[in-house]
């Protein structure tokens, strides 16, 4: 019989590493963000060491983590719908190393400002990102819109610092249009996030559409599965990856299966 491995958890990394989690946690202004050591953990297959190290890297993160946080608070969003694990995707971009990164809802780009930081630290890559825009209606975000609702005057990806844009392809339309042109553009997907539109007949769509590009071993996530049924559970069976939960959350992921080696 095997022993089960103990779970990686935050408190288990190096001091440096929990400090730059919290630092960066702070300037971003957003509570939730502390990282799921054991998530990144199952996803990537890196060890405690690895992780710990690109964790750390966040120091150098902060005055990113700040812009952002600036750029909503003068936006007048104190609070808005993104991403809940910035940190996870900096860290899975930086373990994986991926020459692609899909990912499909923009908004304001915290999740695209993650992935460009960690293609940056990288040196290699391009994240390409597909976002329809919703419109705020007036010069102020009035009760009952969307946070996600782009300022006037504002496009897609607005609170994403110009100096990580370099490796940035950037697409606005409807992803039903968007994505299946993208796929004939790109071989070898190394990561894609689903953060769009949350129906479950959307997502099984983007997932059989995306599916032909990835790499094995490839990480496909997908945000706000609560609302997409079956359609995240379906595509992981019939993959033969895991379905791994970031925490009791409904921020989802898998990662898809290597063939054997050739005996
Ligand atoms: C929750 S926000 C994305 C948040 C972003 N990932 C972040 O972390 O900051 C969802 C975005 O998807 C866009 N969207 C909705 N339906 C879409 C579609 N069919 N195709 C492309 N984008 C869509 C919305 O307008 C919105 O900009």
């Amino acid at each position: 019989m095997t022993a089960r491995r103990p779970p990686l958890r935050l408190e288990s990394l190096s001091a440096e590493a929990r400090e730059a989690c919290a630092r960066a946690r702070r300037a971003l202004g957003d509570r939730r963000a502390s990282p799921n050591v054991e998530w990144i953990a199952a996803l990537t297959g890196a060890n405690r060491r690895a992780i710990g190290d690109v964790l750390e890297e966040l120091e150098a993160l902060l005055p990113m983590e700040e812009e952002i946080r600036h750029r909503h608070l003068a936006a007048g969003r104190e609070s808005y719908a993104q991403i809940r694990a910035p940190f996870e995707l900096f860290a899975i971009a930086r373990l994986v190393r991926p020459e692609h990164i899909v990912e499909v809802g923009v908004s304001s780009g915290v999740s695209s400002a993650h992935f460009l930081a960690a293609l940056r630290r990288n040196r290699r890559g391009r994240l390409h990102s597909i976002d329809l825009p919703l419109r705020q209606r007036g010069p102020q975000l009035t009760r009952g819109e969307s946070s996600v609702a782009v300022p006037p005057g504002r496009e897609s990806g607005w609170a994403v610092p110009e100096r990580l844009r370099e490796r940035w392809d950037l697409r606005l339309g409807p992803s039903q249009e968007l994505l299946p042109k993208l796929g004939d553009e790109l071989t070898g997907v190394g990561l894609f996030l689903h953060d769009d539109l949350h129906t479950p007949a959307h997502l099984a769509w983007e997932l059989e559409t995306v599916r032909p590009h990835l790499l094995p071993g490839a990480v496909v996530l997908a945000d706000n599965t609560a609302w997409t049924g079956e359609a995240f559970p379906r595509f992981a069976e019939s993959t033969g990856g895991r379905l791994l939960r970031r925490g009791r959350s409904d921020l989802v992921g898998l990662r898809m299966p290597e063939p054997p080696p050739p005996l």
